[in-house]
């Protein structure tokens, strides 16, 4: 009984993918000097963004499409995904021809051949694997489409009873086509066996007199093989090609961000105003007040709160630790377990061991301070001569008071005390006191014979 439906060859071999991202184009109407698809979504370049969710998306081998003289792209490549390789597409005559460029790497079989932007930074791989669902189905392209609020400018999703029978340019397309709303977001997934003979067949014969990718379906189907959309939402398919629309992507993927830190637990009383990177890890119960920056490398562990106003980037904030308001974290800084940043701290590259205290007003870089120790407001560690940068180090249970100046490099002992005011050129051993000031001097009755001498006159 039901025999045709029992599968008796064990577990079913992954299909093996090759994922091709076009990232070729001048880009002009971004104003920049900067490669459009080098330009970045929450920290990291839309290329970047791209490629990791090609990667998660199970691709085995991902080419990325460049122009002819882009080597900072290349270098992209090569920093994020060194296992990529670059195809050059020699002059930009469409789609359709970007995605020939990679021919070398297509001819190298793979059972399924994915084609993606790299002007699409939301994307997720999640998308891309329902994109290839169909394939294993014996399905010969899928292309992916969207609901656009408004489609100007889009390719539009053609169906007859049901089915995908084309996609067709806006400047090709009739009246009654434009009219359609389900647009092409530009990815694609294609049987691969197929596609090159399909890519061969695609002329230039319409508005633009470019190669269109988007063409590959009507071929397709014409021949008799089986295309489908899939379904994506606006947000996840986002095409940038000006600035106006590299902020309109910032803005959904911060609330990705946003609502993705908010189902791990972490607080916020006013997301909106909270900005984070790409890579921000969080413990749990983190407490995120409003107006908040996150740069790029940020852990913040269990427990610690991050007070209004506050800059951070290139930092590790321990359990139970607080910082802020007003706080300015820059690269290589370490809140130890419980320690304390305050208002108006600018801190680089220096670590605060558990439950040391620096409540205000204060700049430590370069330094280690240690456990319990405080640092009281107003202390600079001057660690730069003009031309090279010096450490300081303090000691466990250490006082700083307020108003000193280390100069570095200074090591100032476990327990130590510094005198407020004090600017410390020498290293202070454990457990004595240091006071480098002018001495006070105190003239009795000096004010009132002051003043009355001037009123006389
Ligand atoms: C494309 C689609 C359109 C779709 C839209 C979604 C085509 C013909 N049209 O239009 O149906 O609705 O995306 O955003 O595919 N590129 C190259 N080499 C080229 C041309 C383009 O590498 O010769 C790259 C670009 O860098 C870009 C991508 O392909 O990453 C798309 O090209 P773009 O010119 O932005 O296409 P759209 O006009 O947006
Ligand atoms: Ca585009």
């Amino acid at each position: 009984m039901m025999d045709t439906m029992i599968k008796n060859n064990g577990p079913e071999k992954p299909r093996s993918c090759l994922a091709i991202i076009l990232a070729a184009g001048e880009g002009t109407r971004m104003k920049s000097r900067l490669p459009k698809v080098l330009h970045r979504v929450a920290g990291r370049s839309m290329l970047a963004h791209v490629l990791a969710e090609v990667a998660n998306a199970g691709a085995d081998r991902i080419v990325v499409v460049v122009g002819p003289d882009h080597d900072e792209i290349a270098r992209e490549v090569k920093a994020v995904s060194p296992g990529a390789e670059i195809a050059v597409q020699k002059e930009r005559l469409g789609t359709a021809h970007a995605v020939l460029s990679a021919r070398a790497a297509i001819e190298i079989a793979a059972d399924d051949v994915v084609v993606a932007f790299a002007d699409t930074p939301l994307i997720s791989a999640n998308v891309l694997h329902r994109l290839r669902e169909p394939l294993a189905a014996g399905v010969d392209i899928c292309a992916l489409g969207f609901e656009a609020k408004n489609p100007h400018g889009y390719g539009r999703l053609l169906s007859e009873n049901g089915n995908l029978v084309a996609i067709r340019e806006e400047k090709d397309a009739s009246d009654e086509e434009r009219a359609v709303t389900f647009c092409n977001a530009g990815l694609m997934a294609f049987q691969g066996k197929k596609i090159l003979s399909v890519l061969e067949r695609i002329g230039c014969d319409n508005a633009k007199g470019e190669y269109y990718l988007p063409d590959a379906v009507s071929i397709i189907v014409k021949d008799g093989g089986r295309a489908v959309a899939v379904s994506a939402t606006e947000d996840d398919v986002q095409g940038v090609n000006d600035k106006l629309q590299l902020a309109a992507a910032e803005r959904t993927m911060q609330e990705k961000l946003r609502r993705r830190a908010l189902a791990a637990g972490v607080t916020m009383i006013a997301p909106e105003t909270v900005f984070l990177s790409y890579d921000t890890v969080f413990g749990r119960d983190v407490l995120l007040e409003p107006n908040i920056y996150i740069g790029l490398g940020v852990s913040i562990s269990d427990g610690a709160v991050i007070h209004a106003f506050s800059h951070l980037e290139g930092a590790e904030i321990g359990p139970d630790s607080s910082v802020g308001p007003f706080a300015r974290l820059r690269p290589g800084t370490v809140v130890g377990k419980s320690a304390k940043v305050g208002n108006f701290v600018d801190i680089k590259k220096a670590s605060l061991g558990q439950g040391a205290k620096v409540s205000h007003l204060t700049y430590l870089g370069d330094a280690t301070i240690g456990a319990e120790a405080n640092i009281g407001a107003g202390t600079i560690t001057c660690n730069y001569d003009g031309f090279n940068k010096f450490e300081t180090v303090i000691g466990e249970g250490a006082f700083v008071g307020s108003n000193s100046a280390l100069v570095a490099p200074v090591r100032i002992g476990n327990g130590a005390f510094i005198g407020s005011g004090s600017v410390i050129t020498a290293d202070v051993p454990s457990d004595a006191l240091a006071i480098a000031r002018g001495r006070q001097e105190t003239k009795a009755g000096w004010a009132k014979v002051f003043r009355e001498s001037q009123k006389k006159r």
